[in-house]
């Protein structure tokens, strides 16, 4: 068998084998399947599909071609949340406190952001000396003394995704339900958790535009994990337009301490809502009274506490979380209004975009991230404005046309009311 077999059988739409699918994940991981090949590959699932035993059989040799994250030795249940990528997302900051808050234990390895999407890691690092480079023995302790850690996965963990990735985010292959299910769930695979809450997005600042494709990604997932015997479920949430009202990293990290300090928007909404189902799960209680002790855990600001613990456990600045006037704005400021009278639409793809064309975002691997550009929300998706209303606020410190014609075309005044719902359906895995 060669690896060109293995791409000549997907081009002609072949259902693939354990072994020929386990062959060109060692290709991949191994160094012996050129970016050429791996992208052929990609190209033909992303055209042919895959079968759901295909795509569990992709998954299971991705999980096994590195390392695996050992369990750290904490009694409880130990719970995950992964988005599938958003803007405005900062869920894992208000959620892992409120978790750990519950005497849920919260073990995270979370990523960095990529193309117009933000990374908790980068987010998290907006509080002064923070460290997410934590040894397993480290990551362990601070689980047991905190609640709650949250890391960067070490190198070597699912390497064939690592390529495969790189080589999908520059071939236009990303958007296919398989590579990104298999993608996704390796890493899952590879990890520990006990319980795995999935947030599948959809809409325009997500890989999946319909709420039906990402409905088929979110059933795909669940199925998966329940294989692979981990306790899944799945929400299907809305990322037309950002979820909270900051972009970029010191303004997503204060926006996430606002809401421990009681500040109420889509995302504290949408991070009780993980709350409730984690939980329950969890705990073993029932998500009424899981949502009840969330919300209690904002409201008494037990939350935010345990944010601080976390934050000073992991070498940073926790004063931050308790004057979050500390976080630095970029001196530059430009103001976006409204064009004309209506109900307004916020585009989260343009904006995410435009925050990566300030220096917000990364645009390779490895770029810096200026974590002091900024893009405030004014106004909310489907709101009424008048025209010369602000709408936003921009903060950089290098302007670039690119990102204001992005920013300027992000927001439009419509006749009509627009606002698609932001949980479109839940998939408890028990039921799938
Ligand atoms: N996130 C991933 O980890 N992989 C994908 O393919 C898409 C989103």
């Amino acid at each position: 068998m060669t690896v060109y077999d293995v791409i000549e059988a997907k081009k002609r739409g072949r259902v693939l084998d354990g072994e020929e699918i386990a062959f060109f994940v060692r290709a991949v991981a191994d160094g012996s399947a050129s970016d050429a090949q791996i992208a052929a590959f990609c190209m033909a699932t992303l055209w042919r599909g895959m079968t759901d035993e295909e795509c569990f059989r992709l998954t299971d040799a991705m999980a096994k071609s590195g390392e695996t994250c050992a369990r750290p030795d904490v009694a409880g249940v130990c719970v995950d949340k992964h988005s599938t990528g958003g803007v405005s997302d900062s869920t894992t900051l208000v959620l892992v406190p409120v978790l750990a808050a519950l005497g849920v234990p919260c073990a995270k390895y979370s990523g960095r952001g990529l193309g117009h999407t933000g990374g908790t890691l980068d987010k998290l690092e907006s509080f002064p000396g923070l460290r997410v480079d934590l040894t397993p023995a480290q990551f362990e302790a601070q689980v047991r003394a905190v609640g709650a850690a949250v890391a960067g996965q070490t190198k070597n963990v699912v390497p064939a995704d690592k390529r495969m990735y790189a080589v999908r985010d520059v071939t236009a292959t990303v958007d296919s339900v398989p590579l990104i299910a298999s993608s996704v769930m390796s890493k899952k695979l590879a990890s520990f958790a006990d319980v795995i809450l999935l947030d599948v997005k959809y809409g325009g600042g997500a890989f999946m535009h319909t709420p039906r494709r990402a409905e088929a990604l979110a059933r795909l997932m669940v199925s998966i994990g329940r294989a692979a015997g981990r306790r899944m479920c799945a929400a299907v949430t809305c990322m037309d337009a950002p979820l909270g009202d900051a972009i970029g990293c010191n303004a997503e990290a204060r926006e996430a301490v606002e809401v421990l300090a009681g500040k109420r928007n889509d995302l504290s909404a949408l991070s009780l809502f993980h709350a409730s189902k984690l939980a329950a799960a969890a705990l073993d209680i029932s998500e009424d009274e899981a949502l009840r002790r969330a919300e209690e855990a904002l409201s008494s600001g037990a939350a935010r506490a345990k944010l601080a613990e976390l934050v000073e456990a992991q070498g940073g600045d926790a004063r931050y979380v308790y004057e979050p006037q500390r976080f630095a704005f970029a001196p530059g400021v430009r103001t976006v209004r409204a064009a004309g009278d209506g109900y307004l639409r916020v585009d989260a793809l343009a904006l995410g975009r435009a925050c990566v064309e300030l220096g917000g975002g990364r645009k390779k691997e490895g770029d810096e991230i200026d974590r002091t550009v900024a893009i405030f929300l004014q106004k909310r998706p489907g709101a009424r404005v008048r025209a010369g209303e602000p709408l936003a606020e921009v903060r950089y410190n290098a302007p670039s046309e690119a990102a204001f014609t992005l920013i300027d075309g992000a927001f439009r005044v419509a006749g009509r009311r627009a606002v698609r719902p932001l949980i479109y359906t839940y998939i408890d895995g028990k039921e799938n």
